[in-house]
This record gives C-alpha cells, structure tokens and sequence, in this order.
C-alpha cells in the first residue's frame, strides 16, 4: 500500500486530505525537497535539510519539527516496503490553510507538511547515450535560490522543449546560461568546466556542490562563472545535474552536437567519481 506522511499521521494516500484553502494548492505558497535513497542511506541528506531549512527561512514559513524530518522520510521509506530498493522522497511544506487572502494568515496557521515515497530507479541509459537539452529564455522569477513549488516557467518550458524532442531546456538569462528547468548546468570548454555561481538565479543543487568538492578533490578544473550563451558553439562537452538522475551527459545543446556526439571524458570522470561516492554510501561534504 502507498503511504504518505501528512501532518504527524502516517495515512494510505487515498486518505490524505488537503484543505481547498490550503495556500500551497491555492498560491503555490510552499516549498520543497526531493531526496534520493538508495537502498538503506539518503544521499546527502543534510545537504537537502539545510537547504530545506534556508528555504523556509527565505520564505517566512514556519516548520517547528524539521529536525525530525530525516527520521521520518527514513519511517516512510520503510512502510512503503522500499528499504532496499532505489527510491525518491518527496517533502513540501505549505504555509497551511486560510481563507484566500494575499497575505499570510494572521494569527498564523499550522504549516501543512506532506511527504511521500516512490521507487525509482537511476535511468543509466541516459548515462550512456547522453541526452539532447534545448536552449530557452530564462521566463522565471528572480528568486531561483527557493526550491518554491511554484514551478509553472519550469513546466511551460520543459514541456516545450519536451514537445520538440529535449530532455531538458538550458535556461539564458541577460545572455548567460543559468541552470535547467529541473537541474543545474556544467559545460566544459578547454578543459575546464564552468557551472553558473550560486546566486538568485539559480537553486544551489545538491548533486552540483557534490560534484563541485569532487572535482576539486580530484584535480578537475572548476569554475563557477557564467558561460555566455554565444559561446555554445565552442563547448565540447557538457553535462546536467539532479538528485533523480545524478550526472547525465549532454551531447547536443539546440542544433549543436558537442564534440563526436558522445558523452565526453571529463563528464564520465566526473559521472564515475560521483557513482563510487554513492556506492560508498556517504556524500562528498
Ligand atoms: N529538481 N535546479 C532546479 C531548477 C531543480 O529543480 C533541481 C532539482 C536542481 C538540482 O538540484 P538537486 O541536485 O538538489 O536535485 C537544479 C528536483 C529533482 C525536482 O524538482 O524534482
């Protein structure tokens, strides 16, 4: 049976109700996380609580319990008979349920916290082929730094890019490329590879600060600095990164195959170094 977490109860998930008035249904006035466990650890599960954490924060909503959270998705995984399979927890915290008015509630409400778990596999087919991103103007707000559930530029544009044949749409903001419509961006040009610096235009992903100690760690050139879109055309190889796919290779960006079409050596350096750091079962930092 599926069950999912809603509000301190354990419940079958056709039995979870959600107020119409809940503003994350309303307003897409709530946040969340996706992490990943593989079979008996999360992957970096700090990683994923502070910056679950830093989102509240930004976004006013208050979530006395998070300090419970990683004991739970871990409680949650277990009832749903995943403790040994590859599965993705979902967590989104609302900022609860009120009469429809655009500011917060006043006295405010309990949070609405909800958090399920699904099997799902790596897709290592897209590690070996390599996939096809598009490239787009970046349509979203300038708050990218909140993993907010308001993701509607995000789906307008991935499922543009999908329609087209893309797996994936590179976003251009002001003329340099910022991250994915679910992912972060490394293109790597003369031996280096470049991803955008954490900033409000991106959201700091959990699989790129892992990638980013890796490469440090094994002599890889890193830089985070922004790649201008017009320089496409000299990127030989390029790779995207999420918690649901770890490190896939790009071999074609719009019309431009990179390289032979392959994926490149530095991406499947960088792909292998992070595989063995979750097949050792702990993250990089
Ligand atoms: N998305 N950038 C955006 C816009 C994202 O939505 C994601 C992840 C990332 C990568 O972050 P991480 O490595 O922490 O997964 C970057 C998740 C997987 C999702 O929405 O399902």
């Amino acid at each position: 049976m599926d069950i999912v977490y809603l509000n301190g109860h354990f419940v079958p998930r056709d039995k979870a109700m959600i107020s119409p008035d809940d503003r994350g249904f309303v307003f897409g006035d709530s946040v969340y996380e996706v992490m990943r466990w593989y079979g008996g650890f999360f992957f970096d599960m700090d990683g994923h609580m502070n910056r679950l954490r830093r989102s509240l924060h930004e976004t006013r909503i208050v979530w006395n319990d998070i300090d419970t959270f990683a004991d739970l998705a871990e409680e949650l995984v277990n009832k749903n008979d995943l403790g040994n399979d590859c599965s993705l927890v979902y967590v989104q915290v609302t900022r609860g349920a009120a009469p429809r008015n655009h500011v917060f509630p006043d006295p405010a409400v309990s949070p609405t916290v909800f958090a399920s778990a699904r099997r799902q596999s790596v897709d290592t087919l897209l590690w070996e082929r390599g996939i096809a991103i598009a490239v787009a103007p970046d349509p979203r707000w300038n708050r990218c730094d909140i993993k907010s559930t308001a993701l509607l530029a995000n789906i307008m544009s991935l499922q543009e890019a999908h329609d087209n044949g893309f797996m994936e749409v590179c976003f251009v903001r002001d003329g340099f490329i910022t991250e994915g419509a679910h992912s972060n961006i490394f293109l790597v040009r003369n031996d280096t590879v470049y991803t955008h610096p954490e900033s409000n235009f991106i959201l700091s992903g959990i699989t790129r600060k892992n990638v980013i100690s890796l490469a440090a760690e094994n002599g890889i050139g890193l830089a985070e600095e922004r790649v201008a879109a017009d320089i496409i055309p000299y990127i030989r190889e390029a790779f995207i990164t999420n918690t649901s796919g770890e490190v896939i290779p790009v071999i074609r960006i719009g019309d431009q195959i990179l390289g032979d079409g392959t994926p490149g050596d530095i991406t499947r350096k960088i792909h292998v170094l992070f595989r063995d750091k979750v097949m050792a079962g702990s993250p990089v930092h």
